[in-house]
């Protein structure tokens, strides 16, 4: 009791690099003008696509006292649980489209589908790493198109996760060790048996997929932004956005500082503590990516990565303002915040990863110890906060343990008092 009652609730550091006066030259590169609407174009094919719900908690946006509170509900994308599938999808596509030597022009599904165009393409196998969404994602799309897929798992990875994605023809092979490790075995193998990687991370010599799927995540950020219009509301002010490798982070953050310049949103990049390699790499200061070293033993699968994508970080350390290190009973305590809303508020379905960003803002929101993270960020009455719950129920057994019975509880130190 006594170390956890010394232990803040959560760590955070706030990024000097990311100022106005501080341009991100990488931007332009990674997510040039013009990508979102050439992602949304292909998601707009995809069968089933229609825009995830984005969906207001003004009941709890009042409770804690600020303006409002919007969460981007990517529980149910395509009926897949997470918004990962854009990424793979969009990377697919690039990926399949340079392959046939079209530069002038955008493919069409149909075409890609059509048996000339797959005569030309031939017999490809995708392969990646995952700690499970993004091999979904992966698989789901690969299916689509007829082609093989092979998805590497780390060991810790549930049956739940692996089944749902072999439930789409997908073989999956279980690697000891952490993410990371399977990341490193998948790149051994792919070039010994000629697959494609459509990798979420990059590494030095490879980039562009990894880049065509941080691109694709911006689907979800026009679709936002046109909600969030149909509200009246122009922009958020503030925005909390988990991160495994940071490709969803630098997506977002990299559309947003694109859109808005310097009065873009407040920027907060939400990690587990166990797998915290971005708000490592921000804490330093140097402007180089760190990476973390461990079991990553986190109940944020999802999260559970200690390399960086470097071509993420590259946007991050320009474009993030704040970065969270967070314990695990943030997320399960998110997840039970959605799953039981006050009053009049929707619930949410919300697995471990989705939720983290919840908690973590009501407290900055809320608890005495965080007063002055929540002066630096400017949180008040009139911030308008964007949230995404980037995960719906992935792992049921997991997801009953903390919601039906009450894992990963909060400290007594960081129970609120009963009023
Ligand atoms: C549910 C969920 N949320 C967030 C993320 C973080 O995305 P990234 O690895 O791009 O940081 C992941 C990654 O797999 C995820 O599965």
């Amino acid at each position: 009791m006594a170390d956890l009652a010394s232990k803040p609730l959560l760590d955070w550091v706030e990024n000097s690099r990311a100022g106005v006066s501080s341009p991100c030259t990488a931007l332009t590169r990674l997510l040039p003008p013009g990508i979102t609407g050439i992602a949304r174009q292909l998601h707009r094919q995809l069968d089933g696509y229609r825009m995830s719900p984005l969906k207001s908690l003004s009941g709890l946006a009042q409770l804690i006292g600020v303006g409002g509170v919007w969460v981007k509900d990517e529980s149910q994308r395509l009926s897949l649980d997470s918004f990962k599938v854009l990424g793979g999808s969009f990377a697919i596509y690039q990926f399949l489209r340079k392959r046939l030597g079209i530069r002038d022009r955008e493919l069409t599904v149909t075409e890609l589908k059509s048996e000339k165009t797959r005569a030309q393409l031939g017999d490809l196998c995708f392969a990646t790493a995952t700690d499970g969404n993004h091999g979904r994602g992966v698989a789901w799309a690969a299916k689509q198109l007829g082609f093989r897929c092979v998805i590497y798992v780390h060991e810790r990875t549930s049956r739940a996760r692996i089944k749902a994605i072999e439930a789409f023809g997908a073989q999956v092979k279980v690697v000891a060790g952490t993410y990371d490790d399977a990341v490193r075995m998948v790149m051994r193998d792919a070039a010994t048996n000629g697959w494609q990687i459509i990798s979420d991370t990059s590494w030095p010599g490879y980039e562009d997929i990894p880049c065509w799927v941080m691109q694709g995540y911006t689907t979800m950020m026009t679709e936002i932004q046109e909600q969030l219009a149909g509200q009246g509301i122009a922009r958020p002010t503030h925005v909390f956005v988990q991160a495994g490798v940071g490709a969803l982070a630098a997506a977002v953050a990299g559309y947003y500082r694109g859109l808005f310049g310097d009065s873009r949103p407040v920027m907060t990049v939400v990690e587990p503590d166990r797998a915290a390699c971005l708000y490592e790499s921000a804490r330093q200061g140097t402007g180089q990516a760190r990476s973390v070293g461990g079991d990553l033993d986190t109940i944020m699968a999802g999260l559970a990565c200690g390399d960086p994508s470097p071509i993420a970080w590259e946007i991050l350390d320009h474009c993030a303002d704040f970065f969270l290190s967070c314990p695990d009973f943030v997320a399960a305590k998110g997840m039970r915040v959605y799953a039981v809303p006050v009053s009049g508020d929707p619930f949410i379905v919300s697995g471990e990863s989705g939720a983290v960003t919840l908690a973590a803002m009501m407290y900055i929101v809320e608890h005495e110890s965080l007063q002055d993270l929540k002066r630096r960020m400017k949180l008040g009455p009139d911030s308008q906060i964007l949230l995404i719950n980037t995960e719906g129920n992935t792992d049921p057994g997991h997801f009953r343990r903390v919601v039906w019975e009450g894992s990963d509880p909060v400290p007594q130190e960081y129970r609120f008092p009963l009023v």
